[in-house]
């Protein structure tokens, strides 16, 4: 089906995210139901909007390319170029070659040796909130915690962890910068340009610093890893840990605050996770579908496609929906329901096929040992009133205030 299948009311594209994206949510589900892609004339986008077809797109990289350089404005003279030869915005042969270097480094076994320090952070936290009743989820628990780790899981000494927190903050544009399709490197980039700078030679001076004397830490490991006789240059250990920080920070802040606001808004539910620890790692997975941080995930034709009967020619941006396909009844019994229990439950929010989400085993962990510990000390907790972020390629919120019922 194509977009002749759609109404008028459709062909005016998804609205804006605003309070909790019901609209969007509702005009996806319109759309979704009126054809697997939708095609925006306007932008001369196509939108995926169920959940086989966004599989099919990002099974195919050399189709459906990340690679974005051709596209992009050339970088500023004397601006450090956070993406060049970066995971995420490569395809093969390249990107197979960087995964595996960087796989050698970023295993499964390092990141389960940080449970201990995740632990020993969250209760830092959650000892620092005690005896109020009210916090703000947002800068009391959720904000704090992922930057800390990723800055410790490198080797960053803990005295510039609050500039290493500042430093994430500039990597993300403000709303204002960025809108659905526009490619977002430059203008603010500009405006940060001495930030971006010093963050870029601070790196640099550890990645130089663990050629000369290795440690254990991530930064040593990148440095090393080697794969088919390849390391990774300085360049992009520098790239990549700051890929990182964009990957790792936000998405893992968004993820405990999204589950805060699935709980409160479905009685009972949190009761039952915390009657029955064994619910927390399928709870995450559901607030992950149900809620995902990451809108839409990009990609553009390298060549002639054809998407559910819909021929795409070359170089066209094709916008992938995990809000749709993670809500899509082909794939989920009754999907507006949030169920800590559901399985099986293969949303998309990780993405799919060869840039799956490195990260997964840290968010995992990480939302277990924070959420648990929450469990453990909280019976109930209350949602006040949310602000939402305006952005449109993420959902969840700003600032939470939540009420705490002791256990
Ligand atoms: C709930 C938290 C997280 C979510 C929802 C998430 C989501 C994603 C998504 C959707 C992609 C693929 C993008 C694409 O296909 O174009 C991705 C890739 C990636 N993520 Fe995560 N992420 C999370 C946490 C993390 C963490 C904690 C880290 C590490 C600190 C991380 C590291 C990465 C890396 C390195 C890639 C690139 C993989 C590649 O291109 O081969 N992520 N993530």
């Amino acid at each position: 089906m194509t977009s002749t299948s759609h109404d008028e009311a459709l062909q005016a594209g998804p609205p804006p995210v605003v309070g909790d994206g019901r609209a969007l949510y509702d005009w996806l589900r319109r759309a979704r139901d009126a054809g697997p892609v939708w095609h925006d004339t306007a932008n001369d986008a196509y939108h995926v909007l169920r959940h086989d077809e966004v599989v099919g797109v990002l099974s195919e990289p050399l189709t459906f390319s990340s690679d974005f350089s051709s596209l992009a404005p050339p970088p500023e003279p004397g601006m450090p170029n956070f993406t060049e030869a970066s995971l995420s915005v490569t395809d093969p042969p390249m990107h197979t070659q960087l995964r595996k270097i960087i796989s050698q480094a970023f295993t499964p076994r390092m990141i389960a040796g940080l449970e201990p320090r995740i632990t020993a952070l969250a209760t830092d936290l959650l000892d620092a909130i005690e005896g109020r009743d009210t916090i703000e989820m947002v800068q009391d628990i959720a904000a704090p915690l992922p930057v800390v780790v990723i800055a410790e899981m490198l080797g960053i000494p803990s005295d510039d962890w609050a500039t290493f927190r500042r430093w994430a903050e500039y990597l993300l544009p403000d709303a204002a910068d960025v809108t659905a399709g526009q490619f977002e490197e430059g203008g603010y980039a500009k405006t940060r340009a001495a930030e971006l700078n010093e963050m870029a030679d601070y790196l640099l001076a550890h990645v130089h610093d663990r050629r000369k004397s290795p440690k254990d830490d991530l930064f040593t490991r990148l440095v090393e890893a080697t794969a088919d006789g390849e390391r990774l240059t300085d360049k992009q250990v520098v790239n990549f840990s700051v890929f990182l920080l964009l990957a790792g920070h936000l998405t893992t802040t968004l993820t405990l605050t999204n589950a805060v606001l699935a709980f409160n808004d479905s009685p009972g539910t949190l009761e039952r996770v915390r009657a029955d620890r064994s619910l927390v790692p399928g709870a995450l997975e559901e607030v992950l579908r149900f809620r995902p941080p990451v809108s839409f995930l990009y990609r553009f034709t390298t060549r002639e496609a054809v998407i559910a009967g819909t021929p795409v020619p070359p170089g066209k941006i094709i916008v992938n929906w995990i809000h749709s396909v993670n809500r899509d009844p082909r794939k989920f019994v009754e999907p507006d329901r949030f169920d800590p229990g559901r399985s099986p439950n293969p949303h998309l929010t990780f993405s799919h096929g060869i840039h799956y989400c490195l990260g997964v085993p840290l968010a995992r962990l990480e939302f277990s040992v924070v959420f648990g510990a929450i469990l453990d000390r909280y019976r109930a907790l209350e949602c006040g009133t949310p602000e939402f972020h305006q952005r449109p390629d993420i959902f969840g919120v700003t600032r939470l205030p939540v009420t705490l019922h002791r256990a």
